[in-house]
């Protein structure tokens, strides 16, 4: 390549990466995929080692990470934030261990011992312990500085407020690690987010990104986030020998240190571990893309330094990405069983993440628009939540110029009712809720899948001959079928028939928390159903509740009570019910759970009032909630504490009337701090 080549390529490349950091670290909302982004920079690296020259400051290769949000605060690190170096295979991993070795001055043969560990998907910070206390939480922002996200940071239940007393405290401690989301929870929180036409998360990266890095804790406590450890700042009071110790000191000091770390006296070992979790990383509850590698002696560690972009001691050896290329040859319209009309594109089967796929959810109107997909597109594919197939992108620059829009349809594709969609929302649904065979079908496979009534032997071929035969026009009915009605069914053998009722018959004894699932209730999925059968104790209870008492309850929110409310006054609902409770299906009530180290302010209803100094109203009541309790607004005799701030009033005297305890902000702090890890 010429000098002048060269320069235009240079010049291409730091406008695209720059564009690629401001989508991904601002906007949290990538347009390309994470293996493509390292290419661009790897290209980037290789072409100005070669033209050292024609490396410019303001070259993306100058400086990794995201300028700050305007609107939080910032904070300096003591000591800055370093990014890693990839490699990307075993050739070149090896390259790293050699590149060690000679630059300790050891012969080639010698064995360097290392701790290989997961490397997280999620968004890296630090947290700050004075004499063990937190104090301050950043996120890595351009390494130098951070956006100072405390209080958000302070509603995650795995980073420790302070550190347990097993272990010395040191005067300052910057512990650095990942805030990351389940794929469990992204799964959640975007099921959630199409519902209410909010655009979705591209991965769990961006939604842990976008919880951390915004500005109301609410939210942040809302969205259940991890924490994993990792790595320190400055430490000053303690000191480690290895990286292993610390990592040992950090799980005793109340952290989840990197769960899967494993010492490797050589390299060998760490090619193993690599090849090992490419294969495990799938089970993980968590996505990684791929491991970090770290010289084990810190002595070795200190000899090796630092460059500019990251430490000598360390590399990161990435997974291949999960994703796949095919072709959208088809976009049809399913039917859920809230009516809710969902397009999904039918493609050209294609291998990813350890299945073959050819059905991709588009999820709504919104989101085909957003991403622009067309029939005949040649599209980039992926797994959300490593579950979900979902299109990445669509590769325009393929287009050839046939392919064809798609036209959301505005009728129901199954029984042809006029489709609906309320103001605000982003789906448009079948309002047949009672006669559309989609739904009806939907529904029933609902009931008896594995989180609700969790009914064997009923599969789908069995769900819509039933449907066929009208031997049930709701969930209920299941209850009633007999061996007469089972038999004439084709391929129907006696004995798979009393498989059938026997399975039946055995969810009859049930718990409430899978009955209330079972319902399908729209806004309300496995864990609201957990909440709702917490607070009642029974069906009966909840179906008497008004919007008022379902909305006071934490973590339910106003459209789920409202839903909750609409679902119960239904006619159809109740005789769904009374065949139920005909059939004898009975719900026990679990008992509740008690933990071993609840705070304790676990299950106290708190009001606050007056001016508090440290927090807003919001910060501390994020806080009381993270700590188990629920926030009200007003004192009653049902009140456990009032917290008063300068220039208390009212509730202040009423809850002195009243006999309420009254707890100053300190008190407050104090015992929201004594929570477990
Ligand atoms: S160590 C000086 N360990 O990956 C060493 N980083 O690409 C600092 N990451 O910025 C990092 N898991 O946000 C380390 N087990 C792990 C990690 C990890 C995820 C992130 C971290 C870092 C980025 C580098």
């Amino acid at each position: 390549m010429t000098r002048e080549e060269a320069q235009k390529r240079l010049q291409e490349l730091r406008e695209q990466i720059h564009y690629h950091n401001y989508r991904y670290y601002v906007l949290d909302s990538p347009v390309i995929s994470d293996a493509e982004y390292d290419a661009l920079f790897r290209e980037l690296v290789e072409l100005e080692a070669q033209f050292p020259d024609l490396v410019t400051p303001d070259s993306p290769t100058q400086r990794v990470g995201a300028p700050p949000r305007e609107e939080l605060g910032t904070v300096a690190h003591r000591v800055p934030m370093l990014s890693l170096d990839n490699v990307m295979n075993e050739a070149e991993l090896r390259e790293f261990d050699a590149r060690v070795k000679r630059f300790l001055d050891l012969p080639p043969e010698t064995d360097i011992e290392y701790v290989a560990e997961l490397k997280i998907d999620g968004l890296g910070v630090s947290l700050t312990y004075e004499n063990g206390v937190l104090v301050t939480g950043a996120t890595r922002g351009d390494g130098e500085t951070g956006e100072e996200v405390t209080v958000n940071l302070r509603t995650i239940k795995s980073i420790p407020l302070r550190l347990r007393p097993e272990v010395v405290i040191p005067r300052l401690l910057e512990v650095r690690g990942e805030v990351f989301m389940s794929k469990q929870e992204f799964l959640r929180l975007n099921a959630e987010r199409e519902r209410t036409g909010e655009p979705l998360f591209a991965n769990p990266r961006n939604a842990a990104a976008g919880s951390v890095r915004q500005l109301d804790p609410e939210v942040t406590a809302r969205r259940r986030l991890d924490f994993i450890g990792y790595a320190h700042g400055a430490c000053e009071g303690v000191t480690f020998p290895r990286h292993s110790e610390f990592l040992d000191y950090l799980r005793r000091a109340g952290f989840k240190a990197s769960p899967h770390a494993q010492v490797c006296p050589q390299v060998d070992a760490v090619v193993a571990y690599w090849e090992e979790w490419q294969e495990k990383r799938h089970q993980l509850p968590y996505e990684t893309d791929g491991i970090v590698v770290k010289v084990n002696e810190i002595a070795r560690q200190a000899q090796l330094g630092t460059t500019a972009h990251g430490p000598r001691w360390a590399v990161a050896y990435k997974f291949p990405a999960e994703e796949a290329r095919t072709k959208i040859l088809d976009i049809k319209v399913q039917v859920g069983r809230t009516g809710a009309l969902t397009p999904v594109a039918i493609m050209e089967p294609v291998f990813v993440a350890g299945t073959t796929v050819s059905r991709a959810t588009l999820h709504n109107e919104d989101e085909i628009r957003r991403k622009d997909v067309r029939i005949g597109d040649a599209v980039i594919i992926h797994k959300a939540g490593d579950i979900i197939p979902e299109v990445v992108r669509v590769l325009t620059e393929e287009r050839a110029g046939d392919e064809q829009p798609f036209i959301m349809p505005h009728i129901c594709p199954v029984c042809g009712t006029p489709a609906v969609k309320p103001e605000g929302e982003a789906v448009w649904r079948c309002p047949n809720r009672t006669g559309c065979p989609a739904q009806l079908e939907a529904r029933i496979k609902h009931f008896v899948s594995r989180a609700a009534m969790d009914i064997d032997h009923v599969g789908e071929a069995l769900i819509a001959q039933l449907l066929e035969h009208h031997l049930v026009q709701d969930p209920a009915d299941l209850y009633s079928l007999t061996l007469e009605d089972l038999l004439p069914l084709e391929r129907m053998a006696e004995k798979s028939a009393q498989n059938v009722l026997e399975a039946i018959e055995r969810s009859k004894r049930t718990t409430l928390p899978r009955l209330i699932h079972a319902l399908g209730i729209r806004h309300v999925g496995e864990r609201g159903a957990e909440i709702l059968a917490a607070h009642f104790d029974s069906l009966e209870a909840l179906a008497q509740a008004r919007v008022e008492e379902l909305s006071a309850i934490p973590e339910i929110g106003e459209k789920t009570a409202e839903s909750i409310v609409s679902f119960f006054a239904q006619p159809e609902t109740q005789q769904m019910l009374e065949k139920l409770r005909r059939a004898g299906v009975q719900a026990q009530v679990p008992p509740r759970p008690v933990a071993p180290e609840e705070s304790p302010l676990a299950g106290k209803t708190l009001v606050f009032t007056g001016t508090l100094q440290r927090f807003t109203r919001q910060e501390a009541s994020a806080l009381a909630k993270q700590a188990g309790a629920r926030v009200s607004s007003s004192v009653s005799r049902k009140t456990d504490y009032v917290v008063a701030g300068a220039e208390a009033g009212s509730k202040l005297e009423k809850a002195r009337q009243l006999g309420v305890p009254v707890l100053s902000e300190e008190e407050f702090l104090a015992l929201v701090k004594e929570e477990g890890p």
